[in-house]
């Protein structure tokens, strides 16, 4: 090879590598800012410390599974090449489970589906569905404030969990 070919793979090498060091140092400042705004526990430590090496925590955070998905996102990933001690796949997957879980329909969950979203229990539930069933259909998730001792602080936190559903489009 030419001496100047020499030089010029050599500086294309150097950009290759430098460019991938910044996508890995944006990656991991993101995740830091991430890992922050995450509830606490167990799975938290595990999915931080084991989970960000290949792609944004935003991968994860964006998903919403039940825990029987979630378990099996978890083996693939090991299949991926994520490193994982066996012992952290079950409290990973609980983690994730209980964090990012599909949201709970208000308009068509029965009070015992519904008492399974943390903050809630049966009563709140029945008492969510009593409200539907009494005033018709959840237009927002505001409206669950008018539910017998359902707060706007309680709606804050179990908001995120919960949903009105799709709404049929109003004709014309
Ligand atoms: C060795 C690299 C690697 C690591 C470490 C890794 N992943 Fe992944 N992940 C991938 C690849 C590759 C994809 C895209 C292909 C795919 O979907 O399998 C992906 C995609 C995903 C997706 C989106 C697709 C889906 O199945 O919903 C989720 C969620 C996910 N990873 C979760 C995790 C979790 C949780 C961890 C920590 C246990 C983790 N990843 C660690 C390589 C990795």
């Amino acid at each position: 090879m030419p001496p100047t070919a020499l030089l010029f793979f050599s500086l294309l090498g150097l950009a290759m590598v430098a460019q991938q060091t910044q996508e890995d140092k944006d990656r991991q400042a993101e995740n830091e800012k991430i890992a922050a705004q995450l509830p606490d526990g167990e799975g938290k430590t595990i999915m931080v410390a084991r989970c960000g090496a290949c792609h944004s925590l935003a991968r994860i955070t964006a998903g919403r599974k039940s825990l029987k998905s979630w378990t099996n996102t978890v083996k693939v990933m090991v299949l991926n090449g994520a490193i994982l001690e066996s012992k952290e796949e079950a409290p990973l997957a609980q983690y994730l489970g209980d964090n990012f879980a599909p949201a709970v329909n208000v308009n068509s969950a029965p009070a015992e589906e519904l008492a399974t979203v943390p903050g809630l229990d049966q009563s709140l539930g029945a008492a969510i569905v009593a409200y539907r069933e009494k005033h018709g259909e959840y237009a927002t998730l505001d409206d669950l404030t008018k539910v017998d001792g359902f707060t706007t602080g309680l709606l804050k936190k179990v908001g995120p969990r919960l949903t009105v559903g799709v709404k049929a489009a109003t004709p014309q």
